[in-house]
């Protein structure tokens, strides 16, 4: 996977910004992975992109730790909030459906904890990674999958 775009934040407002910009690079149908470690800022991105969706303000974007899946409706994409860090088994995975919000019209699926499974790795359209490099410095890279070969 090739980086296709790289964010330096200094402030949870400048991932929220980050999160913003990085509404260009999404689009319907496609399934995300954020990765990083506890606290990195994974929920705090999804405040921006919520917003640049205009599918939730960011007070109101909040983690689905325990509730597992949030679900933010905006007028051109619905967007799914996933926290897999409580799920420990395919089965559980199952419960969520996750098929199914992809088959939602217009849906984006932004996973985090979600390369702790093969399947949702190797479904996955990218992923965007955040790792802390200060107190509240954050490195950002977003990475599309390598173009399929056409058969
Ligand atoms: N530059 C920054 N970008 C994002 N968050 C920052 C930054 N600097 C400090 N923070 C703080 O780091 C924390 C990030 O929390 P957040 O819930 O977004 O992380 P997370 O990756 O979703 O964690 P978890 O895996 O527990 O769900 C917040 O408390 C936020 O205020
Ligand atoms: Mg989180």
């Amino acid at each position: 996977m090739s980086p296709n775009r790289e964010f330096h934040t200094h402030s949870p407002e400048e991932t929220i910004a980050a999160g913003r910009q990085l509404t260009h690079d999404l689009q319907p149908g496609q399934m995300i992975i954020l990765r990083g470690d506890l606290g990195a800022g994974k929920t705090t991105l999804v405040k921006g992109i919520a917003e640049g969706f205009a599918a939730a303000l960011q007070e109101d974007v909040t983690s689905p730790t325990f509730t597992l899946v949030h679900e933010y409706r905006g007028p051109a994409v619905t967007l799914f909030h996933i926290d897999l860090y409580r799920i420990d088994t395919e089965r559980e995975l199952a419960t969520l459906g996750i098929d199914d919000l992809r088959a939602e019209p217009a849906s984006i699926l932004l996973v985090e904890w979600g390369e702790k499974f093969e399947q949702i790795k190797a479904q996955s359209d990218g992923e965007i990674s955040i790792e802390r490099t200060g107190e509240s410095e954050r490195t950002i890279v977003y990475r599309a999958p390598a173009a399929k070969p056409l058969r």
